[in-house]
């Protein structure tokens, strides 16, 4: 055993002191910022790791550090010198080859598990798993490493409409929809030019024609015997804007069978990738049938809303879970979430309005306090509760438009 290994129902030490148990995030944007506050209120030390300084999670921890994630050498730099119990991804873009080799060598336990950093990061890894060795109905799809593949896959079979991306990227960037052969050199270039660190792959999916899409929070964590368990959170149903999500809702209708569908897929990607903390499986839905699309082991940007409509927010869920211990994830109320964009490129960035957007029934505001603005970047959200989530979904955009942002 080594010395940093994470044990099971342990005792909670004092922060700053030799019997602390430390967590190290990688990756403090604002839902690392929340999985923070809550891992705070428990009394456990936090690490914040990002790769600009004043990330909104540096600031809620105990010390922050700025490092390139995607180098492997500089996190196990950082991870023998912090000696965290845990690690926490809050993003894709990490050196998760290096969280491997870090947990085979015992000195520290990756959330949910290296291997699921690993898998999820790369679009081949979690398709081929889903659709490959698990059987899970998802769109059809085919990979290529360059145009002549891209053009022959959808040549032999993809057909149109479909969507090119990069298999490493997330927020829709480098994203297409294709309608018919006129797209195809611009979707590989821009797919090209947006990739992450293996730029040069793209996956190539046929449109799934459906009703509506979801999220599926799924917890993993133990029962009081130390076993494991899994816990699903009501649906969440969200709209996306260009690949980004833009509003969210909870809880979403589905029917029965759609519902039970959903949520066994979710059991079965999430049991293979194992470990303890929360998971939003991407659900597509029409009439009874249901495909998986992706998952992120890790709270999911449409699980805003949960802040407002759960007894335990999916940030709390996720603390709880990744520590071992019980968890409740009723519903508390129907909510909505609706996203606040920079609409502007510049720093310093300023809010006025919330005097309007507080005044509504229900609402709560977070800004996210990121230092620098872009046009489309997400600075904040909305949230409100009503009695259906058809009010909340008109009182929370009413919100976010209250919000305008004004340059220093
Ligand atoms: N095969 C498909 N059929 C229909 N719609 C799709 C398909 N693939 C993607 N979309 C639409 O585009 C959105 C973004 O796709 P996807 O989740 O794969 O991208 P992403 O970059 O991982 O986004 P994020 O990181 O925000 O989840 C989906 O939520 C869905 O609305
Ligand atoms: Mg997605």
């Amino acid at each position: 055993m080594s010395p940093y290994s994470y044990p099971r129902f342990p005792i909670i030490g004092t922060p700053l002191t030799s019997n602390a148990i430390r967590v190290m995030m990688l990756g403090c944007g604002e839902l690392g910022k929340e999985v923070i506050i809550e891992l705070q209120r428990l009394g456990i030390e936090v690490i914040a790791v990002d790769r600009y300084p004043n990330a909104p999670g540096h600031q809620v921890a105990h010390r922050s550090h700025v490092i390139d994630m995607t180098d492997g050498k500089a996190i196990r730099a950082l991870v023998l010198q912090e000696k965290p119990h845990l690690i926490v991804p809050e993003i894709e873009a990490i050196a998760t080859q290096t969280l491997m080799e870090l947990e085979a060598e015992g000195i520290v336990e990756v959330i949910p598990k290296a291997r699921a950093t690993f898998l999820t990061m790369n679009r081949e890894g979690i398709r081929r798993l889903a659709a490959e060795e698990l059987g899970l109905p998802t769109s059809p799809f085919k990979f290529a490493s360059s145009l002549e593949e891209l053009q022959q896959a959808i040549d032999q079979g993809i057909g149109y409409p479909c969507f090119v991306k990069p298999v490493m990227s997330s927020s829709g960037k480098g994203q297409s929809k294709l309608e018919g052969p006129q797209d195809v050199v611009k979707a590989w270039e821009y797919a090209a030019s947006a990739g992450r660190v293996d730029a040069g792959k793209v996956i190539v999916e046929g449109l799934i024609d459906f009703d509506y899409e979801i999220t599926q929070l799924t917890v993993r964590t133990l029962d009081a015997k130390g076993e494991p368990f899994t816990a699903f959170c009501e649906p969440i149903g969200h709209v996306q804007k260009n690949g980004d999500y833009v509003e969210s809702w909870q809880p979403m209708q589905m029917t029965e069978l759609a519902r039970k569908k959903s949520q066994e897929i979710a059991k079965k990607v999430t049991d293979n990738l194992g470990g303890r903390g929360i998971f939003g499986v991407e659900l597509f839905v029409k009439g009874d049938e249901v495909w998986f699309s992706e998952v992120s082991p890790r709270p999911h940007d449409t699980g805003l809303v949960t802040l407002a409509s759960q007894t335990q927010s999916e940030f709390e869920l996720h603390a709880k879970a990744i520590l071992g211990f019980p968890v409740d994830v009723s519903l508390k109320t129907p909510a909505a979430s609706s996203v606040i964009y920079g609409g502007m490129d510049v720093k310093g960035i300023g809010f006025t309005g919330l005097e309007k957007a507080l005044a509504l029934p229900g609402v709560a505001v977070r800004l996210f306090g990121k230092p620098e603005a872009f046009l489309k970047r997400r600075m904040g959200v909305t949230l409100a509760s009503a009695n259906d989530t058809d009010r909340a979904r008109e009182i929370a955009k009413l919100a976010s438009e209250a919000i305008k942002t004004v340059s220093p």
